[in-house]
């Protein structure tokens, strides 16, 4: 897979979100981020289903949610019914029963299931569950906020995730979330990283639409 840059609309102008989701169709981003963010999971509260649905309505590109929320489970239909594609969770979220439920919901409703994993979660943790989904999320910051600094043992990671997913001959790729700008990007999809989050690289440049050119290498 090229490089494919998701902008976080976690860091656009909600005073203008149309306005932005517009700037995205036209840029040479390939998806939507939408971080969902429950005050439980982590700290801070986000937006929900009406925001979603107002960026759903504009989007012309894929929407990928990130759920950083307790009991995902419980919100998956919605996000397929918003018309979501790509929807991860957190491994932290989630025991091996509720992860498995979790990733045949996903599926069954024809969604691409990703799987999240914190800083402090050793990237090992997914070996079982690499031939059963079609991405994992690679967190280089704590989640919870945009605009945080890289953790750069998140390089080492993305590499031991990219050796795991050969050694199990699994189709999955690998989405770098948090801290992703051009001082990291090239290195991390020479070591297999095939999509990245940008929210602050983006939305915080002068020129967004440029930021999201150089950041997809074009
Ligand atoms: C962090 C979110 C990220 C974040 C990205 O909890 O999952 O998607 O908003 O923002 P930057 O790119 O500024 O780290
Ligand atoms: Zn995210």
């Amino acid at each position: 897979m090229a490089r494919l840059i998701a902008p976080s609309m976690l860091s656009a102008d909600f005073g203008n979100l149309h306005r932005d989701c517009r700037l995205v169709n036209k840029s040479a981003a390939g998806w939507f981020h939408l971080d969902v963010m429950d005050g439980m999971f982590v700290p801070n509260i986000s937006f929900g289903f009406p925001v979603c649905k107002a960026i759903a309505e504009v989007a012309e590109k894929p929407l990928d949610a990130h759920l950083m929320i307790v009991e995902p489970w419980r919100y998956i239909e919605r996000f397929a019914k918003l018309g979501v594609q790509y929807l991860s969770v957190h491994y932290e979220a989630c025991n091996d029963r509720h992860l498995k439920d979790c990733i045949k919901q996903i599926h069954e409703l024809g969604m691409y299931a990703g799987v999240a994993i914190n800083p402090e979660t050793p990237a090992e943790v997914l070996i079982p569950w690499l031939r059963q989904i079609d991405y994992v999320v690679v967190m280089g910051v704590h989640p919870g906020y945009s605009g945080q600094k890289y953790i750069p043992e998140t390089t080492e990671k993305v590499a031991v995730l990219a050796e795991m997913i050969a050694g199990a001959e699994a189709d999955c790729f690998i989405e770098v979330d948090g801290g992703v700008g051009l001082s990291n990007i090239a290195e991390l999809e020479k070591l297999g990283a095939g999509v990245f989050v940008a929210g602050s690289a983006a939305f915080s440049a002068d020129d967004p639409k440029a930021a999201i050119r150089a950041l997809a290498g074009n």
